[in-house]
């Protein structure tokens, strides 16, 4: 990965941070995103120590918001004229309805929305650095998920973990139909399910779900953080993905999502939706 330039959303803990660190370890220049400046500073030491790599940066941003998003695009743009991989990992599940700034389900915001706007805005830098490639955190929850698009954002039925699993499907379907709009550019698009991984995963609700989160990782066969990041690492350096593009993995295999992911009338609706959601 020398000379190659990789941007991670949330690595500043979990999944997201073991994968900037093995990413580092391979000789790449990171850009680590996060939304706290201290956790930012800290991760980024602690991603240069384990690595032995000092080409390790962070900037900062609150994906939730598309303002962010956009200055998070361009502060990157100010700082290097080439992104070779972008890992769009950062999510959350939350036991309460929230909206983001732009008054959307925060669940959809910052787990989708914030995905697909994020590469929209990067597209050039990554087109300019062919073979390129996106890679995007999913989850095996979309496997329980169907987008009902009369009520994308759970305006009258909120529940956690549907709003959840919606999002990660939503992931898929976004990959799916951006892999079929990037065909013949050298950019390709896949994603991923990193396993049952005891991370910080859920700790942003109450005590209550806190408790129960941390329970269910630690009795529940949750693997470690570098064992999740795996797949990621996979997809974001493997020479045998190149040329890949379209898929969803698990383990670092290439295995069939739900059957409703590969509807591309649905995939172009969410498609359009976004687009106009995030304007
Ligand atoms: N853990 C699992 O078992 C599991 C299973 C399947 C899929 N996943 C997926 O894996 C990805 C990573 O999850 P994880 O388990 O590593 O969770 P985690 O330990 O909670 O880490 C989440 C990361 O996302 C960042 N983040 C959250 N909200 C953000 C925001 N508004 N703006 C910018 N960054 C934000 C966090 O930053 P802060 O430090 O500021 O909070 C943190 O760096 C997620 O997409 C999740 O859906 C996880």
């Amino acid at each position: 990965m020398k000379d190659k330039t990789v941007l991670i959303t949330g690595a500043t803990d979990g999944i997201g941070k073991e994968t900037a660190r093995h990413i580092a370890e391979r000789g790449a220049r990171v850009f680590v995103v996060g939304r706290n400046p201290e956790k930012g500073a800290a991760a980024v030491a602690d991603i240069k120590e384990g690595s032995a790599n000092q080409q390790v940066e962070f900037l900062q941003a609150d994906l939730s918001a598309q303002a962010e998003v956009r200055k998070l695009a361009a502060a990157l743009r100010d700082r290097t004229q080439r992104l070779d991989v972008l890992v769009n990992n950062a999510g959350a599940i939350l036991f309460s309805r929230q909206e983001t700034v732009d008054g959307i389900e925060m669940t959809f915001g910052l787990n989708h929305l914030s995905y697909f706007l994020l590469t929209h805005e990067l597209l050039d830098l990554l087109k300019a650095s062919t073979p390129a490639r996106i890679v995007n955190v999913a989850s095996i929850a979309h496997r329980r998920a169907v987008l009902d698009f009369s009520d994308l954002e759970l305006k009258h039925s909120y529940g956690a973990w549907r709003a959840y699993a919606r999002s990660k499907l939503a992931n898929i379907m976004f990959t799916y139909g951006l892999a079929r709009r990037l065909e013949n550019t050298g950019v390709s698009a896949n994603c991923l399910h990193p396993g049952f991984v005891r991370s910080h995963f859920g700790q942003n609700n109450g005590v209550l779900v806190r408790t129960a989160l941390s329970l269910a990782m630690r009795f529940g066969n949750a693997i470690t953080v570098a064992q999740g990041a795996e797949t990621s690492v996979h997809l974001a350096t493997a020479p045998a993905v190149e040329g890949r593009t379209g898929q969803y993995f698990d383990a670092c295999q290439a295995v069939k999502s739900n059957q409703v992911s590969y509807d591309q009338a649905a995939q172009d609706r969410l498609w359009d939706i976004s687009m106009e959601m995030v304007g």
